[in-house]
């Protein structure tokens, strides 16, 4: 009798273990989490802005894995997020006094400080550029993680284009299935991300975030610098349209069309603050909706970062 082998090939999809932190992670989850990352798995973890896709920022494969699970182009680079101090070492090359001024005072917090990098530093983390962006988040449990584990690289954890997530659900909804760990650390707090500040001689401002231009302008006594270098952007994120919702998302200044809008469906955003944003955006999608109409007041226009995503979103 003829024997006849065959394979059957299942669709692989990984089954994502959740972890709870309330607000830290116990012992044994932080174990199972530290072990996962030095074994050069990838996690995603709460910050205070949103959560983050995190690997071990010295491992290339793992952050090669970030890029391919998020989609994500490989010339931009990712932040490093550190727990410690003494962590800057290995990342950073003589940082500058302004570097050292502004991260005194802003950290842990939601300011990004990018530097010239050091040597040891994978490409692959800064997308080839000399500098490298550095944060220490304000989250008790993200900074549990990062003093056993740290530096962690960690881009929002969404994937590439959608909505940065700002609780364990938003992320699960882009991640579910192909990741193996989330922790779950609530609501982020501020819910948009990171301020991105080039910090070498003079400060520039490369991404309006959660700590506003004023609030660092006041602290420094100096304005900041706008990031465009004869048309090139400085930050190479900033090229991209980020904060996407599947949904068209219009900027509606006059009361009367908005009206128009809610009359023809749209998912009407009012009252919108850097908390709910996210949220809202991807709520939008969750109902179908084809619109999304963003009612502007002066206080949304005053709001830098704020507009900041909505301008991309609305693109
Ligand atoms: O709040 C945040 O910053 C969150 C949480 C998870 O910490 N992270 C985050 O990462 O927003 P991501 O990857 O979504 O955004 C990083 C931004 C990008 O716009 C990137 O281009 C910029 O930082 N960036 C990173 N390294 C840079 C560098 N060396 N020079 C200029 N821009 C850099
Ligand atoms: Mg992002």
């Amino acid at each position: 009798m003829q024997s006849c082998s065959f394979a059957v090939y299942y669709p692989v999809k990984m089954t994502t273990r959740i972890l709870k932190a309330d607000p830290l992670l116990d012992p044994k989850d932080l174990e199972e989490l530290g072990s996962l990352l030095d074994r050069g798995g990838i996690a995603a973890i709460p910050t205070e802005t949103v959560y983050g896709l995190s690997a071990p920022l010295f491992n290339e494969k793992a952050l090669a894995e970030i890029f391919r699970v998020k989609g994500r182009p490989s010339d931009n680079p990712l932040i490093a997020h550190i727990g410690s101090l003494e962590q800057l070492d290995r990342l950073v090359d003589e940082p500058s006094p302004l570097f050292y001024r502004l991260a005194e005072r802003f950290w842990p917090g939601p300011l990004t400080l990018i530097a010239r990098r050091a040597s040891g530093v994978p490409d692959i983390a800064t997308g080839g550029l000399t500098t490298v962006a550095v944060r220490m988040p304000l989250h008790v449990c993200a900074l549990q993680i990062l003093r056993v584990a740290g530096p962690l690289a960690a881009p929002s954890a969404n994937l590439s284009g959608r909505p940065s997530p700002t609780s364990a659900q938003d992320a699960l909804e882009d991640l579910d299935g192909k990741i193996p760990l989330l922790v779950d650390g609530g609501k982020s707090i501020f819910g948009i991300e990171s301020t991105v500040l080039l910090a070498l001689d003079e400060p520039v401002l490369l991404r309006p975030g959660a700590i506003a231009r004023e609030e660092i302008e006041g602290f420094l006594k100096t304005k900041l610098r706008d990031p465009l270098l004869r048309g090139v952007p400085l930050s190479p994120g900033m090229k991209y349209r980020h904060y996407a919702p599947k949904a068209k998302v219009h900027l509606v200044p006059d009361k009367e069309r908005l009206r128009e809008f809610e009359k023809r469906g749209a998912y009407i955003l009012s009252g919108l603050t850097s908390q709910n944003l996210y949220a809202e955006l991807r709520k939008a999608d969750r109902l179908g909706k084809s619109d999304i109409a963003v009612g502007l007041d002066e206080r949304l226009l005053q709001d830098e970062a704020l507009m900041n995503r909505l301008e991309k979103a609305s693109r």
